[in-house]
């Protein structure tokens, strides 16, 4: 077996891996605990999405969303297989884990009330789907997970636009499907600009680049993502804390991240600084509708693909 060194090196270089027998364990630990957090927040993202869709306004928007749902507990499988190929027991991620044992991203713990936050999390957290999948899909070395991709990928692209287009129609209908819209966005941002996770200068050492798990760092997902999420805010009216700032030549956050969250009024308390760590405990005690969402997966009220 070549030195870790020299493992990571090779990675570095294009190699690809196909099985278990060709990892050390740090790749093999590093590999289980991604696919854990995308098969999670995949399979979290259906229950959340449910409520609301039962509420869409038309016979055609139910349908985009029950299919959106299908989609999203598809690609929670899809994780999962990949999973039991690396030795994990699917049964027991699904069924025998309690709620605040998941590692979904906190985004999925929050409850999604109205219509308008629906479609701003397709808008939103699916395009953070997208980017972070999307680079996992072009630069990672496991080979079984960038095939498994090409499908999500696909699908994820419906997702997005079935939510632009609705936002769209939000934004433009009336002054009152407007401020929803508003509202919505108001606190998804700063959750989905929190979710690619600690700014490069703060994270010292990245086994998953290391290995080549994934091939972007945080800060240029984080990029990535506003890059098109903060233009059609834009183009719809619609305020947000932040913008593209010609000089260095990025977008740059208007205040000062992280910042303290009320998760019962789901309002950014943007005058209050807290640490990465802080952000770190907010994200393991759960959010409030947790257990509600592993509940209805666990009670097979909203079914797992078998
Ligand atoms: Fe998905
Ligand atoms: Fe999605």
């Amino acid at each position: 077996m070549v030195s870790e060194q020299q493992f990571k090196a090779e990675l570095q270089n294009g190699r690809m891996i196909e099985s278990v027998d060709e990892m050390t364990d740090g790749y093999l630990d590093a590999l289980k605990t991604i696919l854990t957090v995308s098969g999670d927040t995949e399979l979290m993202s259906a229950p959340a999405y449910y409520d609301q869709s039962l509420n869409a306004p038309s016979l055609n928007a139910r349908t985009s969303c029950v299919s959106v749902i299908q989609d999203e507990l598809g690609h929670g499988h899809i994780a999962y297989r990949l999973l039991e190929d690396l030795g994990v027991d699917r049964e027991e991620l699904i069924y025998g884990r309690e709620p605040h044992e998941w590692r979904n991203t906190y985004g999925f713990d929050q409850p999604i009330e109205n219509f308008a936050e629906l479609v701003t999390a397709h808008g939103l957290f699916d395009r953070a789907g997208i980017v972070l999948l999307g680079d996992i899909h072009e630069n990672t070395s496991y080979a079984p997970w960038k095939r498994a991709l090409t499908k999500v990928s696909k699908e994820e692209q419906f997702h997005l636009r079935h939510g632009e287009t609705w936002m769209r129609r939000l934004a433009r209908k009336n002054d009152k499907t407007r401020r929803k819209l508003q509202e919505a966005v108001d606190w998804m941002f700063p959750i989905a600009i929190e979710w690619f996770g600690l700014p490069d200068d703060k994270k010292r050492h990245d086994d998953q680049l290391e290995y080549r798990i994934k091939g972007m760092s945080n800060d240029e997902l984080r990029q990535a993502w506003m890059d098109s999420t903060v233009p059609l805010c834009d183009e719809l009216g619609i305020d947000i804390p932040a913008h593209y700032d010609e000089e260095s030549e990025e977008y740059v956050l208007e205040y000062d991240l992280p910042v303290a969250y009320d998760e019962e009024n789901k309002e950014w308390l943007f005058d209050e600084p807290i640490s990465w760590s802080d952000v770190i405990d907010r994200w393991r005690s759960r959010g409030p509708a947790n257990e509600k969402y592993v509940n209805m997966i666990q009670s097979g009220k909203v079914e797992p693909a078998a």
